[in-house]
């Protein structure tokens, strides 16, 4: 899905395009001290989702910022000068935005109040228990972790023997992606690969894995790649919108019944984060690793 008509202002969004540019024309020297092998690192500089392990390298250069004011001392601060502004006030505008399509994504799965209940209309103390676990997911990811992927792929004079970034799934509940004007992104959709056209200043909306397990199973998280070009180098920004790291997330008890048994396993980040130590991260493996059966 595509997000046009968000209200996020255009100026925005084109100063963040505008100082990723400008991050990744920076003197390679100027840009490797934010390289990390540490995959918790606050701000990491790479190219590969794991450097010490991937066999083949993307065609892919990319800068990782954790979005929480605590680790904001990390971000890159004076090259580009405006760098840490544009990047703070993007990352607030899509955090916004994400909210509003999370509740709205909780709405569609029947796991919000609509107020048409009696006995909540009677008194708005009484719940029912599913009730309350609904608004705790939406508690949880406005209080969750947030944060960005700065991807550069340069021009590549052999597109067809390499890939921008591997096909996978994003482990978020759900990411907000902005392209440039260069097509590149494509989803797996029945069985193709199916390239995602630029719509200007819009965002993509992929569903996350912690999406496909709240929902037990009712959206999918949606396999995806970038590939490359050999005219153009292309740029895109993705927002990473979760839960809290420490926070589990269960199927929704609502979307749970005899018929639809329950498909996952309660996930965190941190569970994540020692996957990808320790495994190779493609595909849909981790979530696949989630799974009650098969
Ligand atoms: C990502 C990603 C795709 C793109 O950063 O997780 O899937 O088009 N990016 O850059
Ligand atoms: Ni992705």
């Amino acid at each position: 899905m595509q997000l046009v008509n968000h209200g996020i202002a255009e100026d925005v969004i084109n100063d963040m395009r505008d100082v990723t540019r400008r991050f990744f024309d920076l003197p390679v020297t100027e840009r490797e001290v934010y390289m990390s092998a540490d995959v918790s690192a606050p701000v990491r500089y790479g190219t590969s989702f794991n450097q010490t392990k991937d066999g083949v390298f993307c065609w892919r250069d990319f800068l990782k910022l954790v979005c929480d004011p605590n680790v904001l001392s990390h971000w890159p601060s004076n090259s580009p000068l405006d760098f840490r502004k544009c990047a703070v006030k993007y990352a607030e505008n899509t955090k916004a935005l994400f909210l509003k399509v999370a509740e709205a994504v909780v709405e569609s799965l029947g796991a919000v109040h609509d107020g048409g209940d009696q006995e909540v209309v009677n008194d708005e103390n009484i719940m029912t228990s599913d009730e309350k676990i609904e608004d705790k997911i939406i508690t949880e990811v406005k209080n969750g972790s947030q944060f960005m992927m700065l991807n550069y792929y340069p021009q590549c004079p052999n597109p067809d023997l390499t890939l921008g970034i591997p096909p996978h799934s994003d482990f978020d509940f759900l990411t907000l992606l902005l392209q440039d004007d260069v097509n590149g992104l494509q989803i797996h959709h029945r069985g193709d690969w199916v390239g995602v056209d630029v719509i200007p200043n819009a965002f993509v909306v992929n569903v996350g894995d912690l999406l496909e397990i709240f929902s037990n199973g009712k959206y999918k998280s949606v396999m995806h790649r970038a590939v490359v070009n050999s005219f153009k180098p292309r740029i895109s920004v993705a927002s990473f919108h979760s839960t809290p790291i420490d926070t589990i997330v269960e199927p929704s008890p609502k979307l749970i019944s005899s018929s639809n048994p329950r498909w996952y396993k309660g996930t965190n980040f941190s569970t994540f984060l020692e996957y990808i130590k320790t495994s190779d991260y493609k595909k849909k493996n981790f979530l696949e690793s989630r799974k009650l059966f098969n």
